[in-house]
């Protein structure tokens, strides 16, 4: 039978990966459509945790004011507290992501944009209205049921949730951005590394003041660690929704003893004894009961159908990479669909999105179960085992504090587990250094240059194929922009310097031969952006005549150390090859 609705693009979902899609393709002028099975967008918070890749993404989309409207900024988010309640002892504290003095410069210096905590069902309205008012056809209600693909395309049953209504659509190419069940990933033969059901936690969203707790020393995260388990820390996480009165309880429990008591009365004592303050009142907005997963796509592409976000990749939340790799996914393979389907670009600019995102994939999952192992050492030297009464294990923390050799041996190996931390909750490289090679880059033969600091805990920025343009700020006409604010926008960027006008002269030939937008920038003076504070001359690894071909996702896609004889030949070249151009 006919279809009943053709498009270029059908998306699967509408989370944090889907609504970031739908919006940048439609910021491409994609025709696409997003269905998304709930009546509307996340209704809890879920995830929270926003790092500066991600806002620039929203810089790029032009929403990022109207997310950091709705955030909780950075200097609200850097206290780690781990206490055995909020009134009562506090044992220990990291300042994170960036916040904490000897850090603080490098998250400024990274990138034009700021970490920020904001829960899932703050966000995604703001990324739904950015996709409404670029008109991107969003439809809630509306269940993928059904899916197959042949070498043209696929077709699509959807379910009017309603009133039971089929419709069948046919797209040239499938998003599955519909999370952890992805029936996208299921129904098209997606296979999985890893395991599912590792770990079983609860999520308890509530409102409780706890400001005379918590605004001294603002955070995002409060560990309140009580003896009776070893699971992660103590027993309950306090996560800030909205400083200082709303908040998510999360603790973890073992699903082979069953289901937790998740009873208003239960989950309101359980609240109360990690308070350690019976004044406060507690109101249970609504609670969950989720998975720890550990699971990569085998390929994020298959034909006509690509996996992003969750649909691809599973973990737990430690390093609160969950949204932030799901945004980024779609950051990626965006630009990409909208080049092919516009004839921009060759059909196998395609591969490079399982080229470059699944290895990321890879990366995330690994980091993030090896932080939720090294929460352990806390566990252990606090003194808490399982099996423990309430009193030994309040006895063993006591101990923690005696003039004895020992004791003096656990406080240190305190303070190196809280030390460790720092993978979790700075890491800086692991948030901003993902670097692609694949054919939508062309190398330049030069090495990557070796990462000065760890490169987990540290950005290493560098103009090599396949990173993220460096950020360094420049002198504008009226106000300083980044280097990163000069790409983007769905283009092509060449830059360059002093002498490098025959790079210009050589984009504007090959846009016009190629019907590709590519933007021009020559950095300096007499120019529109001036590297006055010879940062960018100091980040760039190329001579002022050198140049750098930047693609729409800020990432780097090759670079001439100097002019050449044949600027117009080279440059080609590396467009041709970055888009898969014969
Ligand atoms: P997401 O799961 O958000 O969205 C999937 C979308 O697909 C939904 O809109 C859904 O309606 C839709 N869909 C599913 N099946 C469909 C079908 N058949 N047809 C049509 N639509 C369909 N992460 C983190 O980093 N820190 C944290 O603290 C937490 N906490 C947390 C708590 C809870 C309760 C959950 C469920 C999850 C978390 N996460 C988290 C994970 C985080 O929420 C997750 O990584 C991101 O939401 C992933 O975004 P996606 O858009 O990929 O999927």
């Amino acid at each position: 039978p006919e279809p009943d609705l053709e498009t270029d693009v059908l998306v699967v979902g509408a989370g944090p990966a889907g609504l970031a899609m739908a919006a940048l393709l439609a910021q491409h002028g994609v025709d696409a459509v997003t269905v998304t099975k709930y009546a509307g967008t996340a209704h809890s918070p879920r995830a929270h945790i926003t790092n500066q890749r991600t806002v620039e993404v929203f810089r790029d989309l032009g929403i990022e004011h109207q997310v950091l409207e709705v955030a909780t900024p950075n200097a609200l988010m850097g206290h780690n507290i781990w206490a055995t309640s909020f009134a009562e002892q506090e044992i220990a504290r990291l300042l994170t992501w960036g916040s904490g003095p000897e850090r603080h410069g490098d998250y400024e210096l990274a990138s034009p944009s700021s970490m920020c905590n904001i829960p899932q069902h703050v966000l995604e309205p703001v990324l739904l209205d950015a996709a409404r008012a670029r008109g991107a056809d969003l439809r809630f209600s509306t269940e993928l049921v059904q899916v197959q693909q042949d070498a043209d395309g696929v077709t699509a049953t959807v379910r009017h949730r309603d009133d039971g209504a089929e419709q069948r659509i046919r797209a040239r190419y499938l998003v599955g951005a519909d999370g952890g069940r992805s029936t996208v990933a299921d129904q098209l033969g997606f296979t999985f590394t890893g395991e599912a059901g590792l770990d079983a936690a609860a999520n308890v969203w509530l409102e409780a003041d706890l400001t005379a707790y918590t605004a001294h020393r603002p955070g995002t995260l409060y560990w309140m660690c009580q003896p009776g388990n070893d699971y992660w820390v103590g027993s309950g996480t306090w996560i800030c929704v909205k400083p200082w009165t709303e908040w998510v309880l999360l603790f973890m429990y073992d699903p082979a003893e069953g289901e937790p008591d998740m009873s208003p009365e239960s989950l309101v004592a359980r609240a109360q004894q990690t308070i350690g303050d019976p004044k406060v009142d507690i109101r249970i907005k609504a609670t969950s009961l989720w998975q720890i997963n550990r699971q990569v796509a085998r390929a994020y592409r298959r034909g006509r159908a690509f996996l992003v976000g969750d649909a691809a990749h599973r973990h737990p939340p430690a390093n609160g990479l969950g949204t932030n790799t799901s945004i980024q996914d779609s950051f990626n393979l965006a630009w990409k669909l909208a080049y092919v389907l516009q004839g921009r670009a060759g059909e196998d600019l395609l591969d490079s999105y399982d080229a470059e995102r699944r290895p990321v994939g890879e990366q995330v999952v690994d980091r993030a179960m090896r932080s939720v192992a090294d929460m352990l050492p806390i566990s252990k030297a606090l003194g808490f085992a399982p099996g423990q009464t309430r009193e030994e294990g309040l006895a063993a923390l006591s101990g923690l504090y005696d003039a004895t050799p020992e004791a003096a041996e656990r406080r240190r190996a305190l303070d190196d587990a809280i030390q460790l931390q720092n993978y979790q909750f700075n890491a800086h490289g692991v948030e901003l250094d993902q670097r692609y090679t694949s054919g939508a880059v062309l190398d330049d033969g030069t090495s990557w240059p070796e990462p000065q600091r760890d490169p987990e805990l540290y950005h290493h920025p560098t103009t090599h194929p396949g990173a993220r343009l460096p950020h360094a700020w420049l002198t504008g006409e009226d106000a300083d922009v980044s280097t990163i604010d000069l790409t983007g926008h769905g283009a092509f960027t060449v830059l360059t310097g002093v002498g490098g006008t025959r790079w210009v002269e050589a984009a504007e030939k090959i846009g016009a031969e190629l019907g590709l937008p590519i933007t021009t920038h020559v950095i300096a003076h007499g120019q529109t952006h001036v590297d006055t504070s010879g940062r960018w001359r100091a980040l760039r690894e190329i001579a002022d005549d050198g140049v750098l071909l930047v693609r729409p996702d800020h990432h780097v896609a090759w670079r001439a150390s100097a002019m050449t004889d044949n600027p117009l030949t080279d440059l080609e070249h590396a467009v041709r090859h970055t888009l898969s151009l014969a």
